[in-house]
């Protein structure tokens, strides 16, 4: 089973922060997995959800902020050794890009970039990762996934080398999507694999990512769930998407 560092070790660190990301790079996994949305000036930005709210201290839409106001931002992480709360920031793709792309070289590490784009549809965002990628040289260790069916097509229309990923809540939707477009993995939710062999039905990477109720995010912290690899492996998933690679590993 390939393990993959779901918005990096976000159980132990920020979720998509470059904490979550370094400590990931500190491990044998298979690559890390984040979340990309565009601020107000166009900028790629790692962050989640569509508002600041959960994962900062502040309130609104990203793509009313600009890069520079989103940098301003304050994400809650660990407390220094005089237990002064420390504060973390919203990475932008380049700044991870940077820390990551040794370790791509170096280990092969893979980077699955997520386009945040149903809610907010984002225009132009997939030439413009496609750019950032292609300038950075790290194409072969990228793949991009989106719930966003169009933004799938749209992104191996313009390119198609790269590798890609369908993401939904069910394995027959990943599925039936891959019957009729062209597509490199299938990404469903670990709750709903209702397809039995997937893999061997389809010949492709099947990659499952977990839920919030199995798997909390820092600073909740409280059990987490563990999944049974095996059983996952019997029906055919190839890879897991987790908060917490340490634990697996
Ligand atoms: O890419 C797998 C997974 O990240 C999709 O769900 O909500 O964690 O982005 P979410
Ligand atoms: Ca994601």
């Amino acid at each position: 089973m390939k393990i993959w560092a779901h918005r990096g070790c976000s159980y132990a660190y920020p979720e998509n922060t470059l904490q979550a990301f370094e400590a990931a790079c500190r491990y044998p996994i298979t690559g890390i997995e984040l979340d990309i949305q565009l601020s107000k000036d166009g900028k790629i930005v790692v962050i989640h959800d569509e508002k600041v709210d959960r994962t900062t201290k502040a309130s609104g839409r990203v793509l009313d902020f600009t890069l520079e106001e989103l940098k301003r931002l304050e994400i809650e992480s660990h407390p220094d050794k005089e237990g002064v709360t420390q504060y973390a920031q919203i990475p932008t793709i380049e700044e991870v890009f940077e820390l990551v792309k040794p370790h791509c070289l170096k280990q092969g590490m893979l980077i699955n970039i997520e386009l945040k784009n149903s809610v907010v549809r984002y225009e132009g965002m997939e030439e413009l990762i496609l750019e950032t990628v292609n300038e950075w040289g790290i194409q072969d260790y990228i793949i991009y996934s989106s719930f966003n069916q169009e933004s799938i097509k749209m992104l191996k229309k313009k390119e198609s080398s790269v590798k890609t990923g369908i993401l939904a809540a069910s394995a027959s939707d990943c599925l039936a999507f891959s019957e009729a477009n062209p597509v490199d993995a299938l990404h469903p939710c670990i709750k709903n694999l209702d397809v039995e062999n997937l893999g061997k039905k389809t010949g492709l990477p099947v990659r499952a990512w977990n839920i919030r109720k199995y798997e909390p995010f820092y600073p909740d912290g409280g059990e987490v769930e563990m999944q049974d690899l095996d059983g996952l492996e019997r029906i055919g998933v190839t890879d897991i998407f987790t908060n917490v690679p340490e634990r697996y590993l």
